[in-house]
Order: structure tokens, then C-alpha cells, then sequence
């Protein structure tokens, strides 16, 4: 059934468990993140980037999700990462049921003024609201930020009292994209915890893929250059829920899996060109990513 990211995250607070967010682009990672939902009987947020909607536009990205949410697990249609206000109102209008405004890039006042203008629209129709605080670092198509600003748990409270967003997006040392750190991975957990206990609300870990090992020899071993790559340790995200996080969001791990898999199938059968053997496997294998991270968020069997 289609929920409010609002409903979907009240429940996981309360129960101090995450649910897990993850980036749709086609409908073989609709499936996939669908299948593993129901599996593990686990609520779960699709959430479409303003990239996702250039490529693959509102309707079908609707449809996918709409039809997503015939299955008997609590969803979400929500815009990660709105930056372009044209898009903010058309997903309010089009039947998203989130919309993260991302104002991290601009400074604190217009950031307030623009999430504010927001929340009032999306609120009117009974849409929840994302707000961002602090950034994020990493590249992404559309979402580009240089360094990481830890948020001040002082100007988050100032941002939730004057803004009323229903979830906030922190910045504690994560980033987006492959390329997480270089040295020791680390969250600030105690930053976390001050921020958790002066807002008493959900809040959102963004930049928070995992980067399993195993994927990114996969990657490799069948041509992937990928470097350096360093994702958030599973043992950390655990204790991100413990302190607080109620939203993750995951995207890099699906497009190593989809990645690893389309490349292994094509080197093993290069005879094959059926589109849908080649994206079957790629399915599969997302679907085991998103599994194991609904376990770790503690969402499975909450739906
Ligand atoms: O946070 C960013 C997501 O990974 C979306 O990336 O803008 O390339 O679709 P994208
Ligand atoms: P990752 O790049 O770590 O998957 O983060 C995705 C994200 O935060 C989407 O908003
Ligand atoms: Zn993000």
C-alpha cells in the first residue's frame, strides 16, 4: 500500500528501527527492491532523483511505484533529493508521497525560506517533507558537494522550528557515491546522539552504501575500474539506527550489483543478447543487496 514517508517513519521511530530508501531508475531495480521487501516483510521507501526522472520520466516512474505498491508491504514515492522547485511541484501534484527538498547547498536563510515554501505545499495535500542540514560530500548526476559540513545541532533545531519538515537529513561524515573515505571510515555517532535527543524526530543517513567487498571484486574481476572504493561498514549503520536514524538511503550498492552482474553475465555468454537474460541476473542480485540492508536497518518483519 502507498504511505506517507511521514506514516512510514512515525512507526520507525517509536521502534527505533531504520527504513531502508533506495533509488529507482527502471523496473528491473523496482523489482528487485520489491521482491526483497515482501521477502523480508519490511516497509521500504522508492525514491526517484531528479537524474531518475530525466531518464526515465514522472509517468513511468509512477507507474512502477503505484504498481510497487499493490503488494501488501507499506511504500513510499519520494523525490530524493529535490533541488528545482518546477520538479518539487510536479512531484506534490503527480502523486509522490515524499519530497526531500535538499537546500544544504544554499545559505541558512534561503534554505529555511525554500523548505518552508514546501512544507506548506506539500503538507496541503498531506505529503511529507525532507529537509537537509549540514552536507553531504560525494558526486552524484545531480546532486555535487565538495566537502562534508557536520550539521549544528543548533541550527537544526532552528531549521525544524522555523521550516516544520516532518524528517531531517543529517551530515555526520558520510558521503554519496563509491569513494566514501580514504583512512578509517567513521560516523560521528555522538554527534548523532546530541542532534537525536534535541530533535526527538525521525532523521535521515544519506551517502550510506555499503560498498561490500565481495561486489566490487565481481565488479573487477569482469572489467569494472573502480579504483579505491570505500563504503560505510555494516557494524556502523547498525549503530546509526541504535542512536537515532530512521530513513537510509542506498544507492551505490545497487549500481555496483548492477553493474557486477550484467558484466558477469556478458562475459560468461556473450552469444546471448536477450535483454532479459542479461537483466535477470542483475535483479537477483540487487535483490540479495537490499535484503541483507532491510536486515541491518531492523526493518525486516515490521511491515
Ligand atoms: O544521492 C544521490 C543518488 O545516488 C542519486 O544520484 O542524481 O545520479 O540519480 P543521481
Ligand atoms: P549512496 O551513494 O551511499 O548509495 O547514497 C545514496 C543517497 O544518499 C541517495 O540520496
Ligand atoms: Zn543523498
Amino acid at each position: 500500500m502507498l504511505v506517507t514517508l511521514k506514516q512510514i517513519l512515525k512507526k520507525a521511530n517509536t521502534e527505533n528501527y531504520a527504513v531502508g530508501a533506495f533509488n529507482i531508475n527502471n523496473m528491473e531495480i523496482c523489482q528487485a527492491i520489491m521482491n526483497a521487501a515482501v521477502s523480508q516483510k519490511a516497509p521500504v521507501i522508492l525514491q526517484t532523483s531528479q537524474g531518475a526522472i530525466e531518464y526515465a520520466g514522472y509517468d513511468y516512474l509512477k507507474a512502477l511505484a503505484h504498481t510497487a505498491a499493490k503488494q501488501k508491504v507499506p511504500v513510499v514515492l519520494h523525490l530524493d533529493h529535490g533541488r528545482d522547485m518546477e520538479i518539487v511541484k510536479k512531484c506534490i501534484k503527480a502523486g509522490w508521497t515524499g519530497i526531500m527538498y535538499d537546500g544544504s547547498h544554499l545559505p541558512f536563510d534561503e534554505n529555511v525560506a525554500n523548505t518552508a515554501k514546501v512544507v506548506k505545499m506539500a503538507h496541503a495535500k498531506g505529503i511529507s517533507v525532507e529537509g537537509e542540514i549540514g552536507t553531504i560530500g560525494g558526486a552524484e548526476e545531480t546532486v555535487i558537494s565538495r566537502e562534508i559540513i557536520y550539521t549544528n545541532p543548533d541550527v537544526a533545531e532552528e531549521f525544524v522550528k522555523k521550516t516544520k519538515v516532518d524528517t531531517l537529513a543529517i551530515a555526520i561524515g558520510t558521503s554519496h557515491g563509491a569513494y566514501k573515505f580514504s583512512g578509517n571510515a567513521r560516523l560521528d555517532l555522538h554527534l548523532l546522539k546530541i542532534i537525536k535527543q534535541r530533535l526527538n524526530m525521525p532523521l535521515v543517513l544519506h551517502g550510506a552504501s555499503g560498498v561490500p567487498a565481495w561486489l566490487v571484486t565481481q565488479a573487477v574481476r569482469y572489467g569494472a575500474q573502480l579504483g579505491k572504493p570505500e563504503g560505510v561498514p555494516d557494524d556502523q549503520i547498525v549503530n546509526a539506527v541504535k542512536y537515532g536514524i530512521n530513513k537510509v538511503n542506498t544507492d551505490t550498492d545497487i549500481r555496483l550489483a548492477f553493474d557486477a552482474a550484467v558484466r558477469k553475465f556478458i562475459a560468461e555468454k556473450p552469444e546471448d543478447f536477450d535483454p532479459r537474460h542479461i537483466l535477470q541476473p542483475a535483479r537477483e542480485l540487487i535483490q540479495q543487496v537490499v535484503e541483507h540492508r532491510m536486515r541491518l536497518f531492523g526493518s525486516s518483519g515490521k511491515a
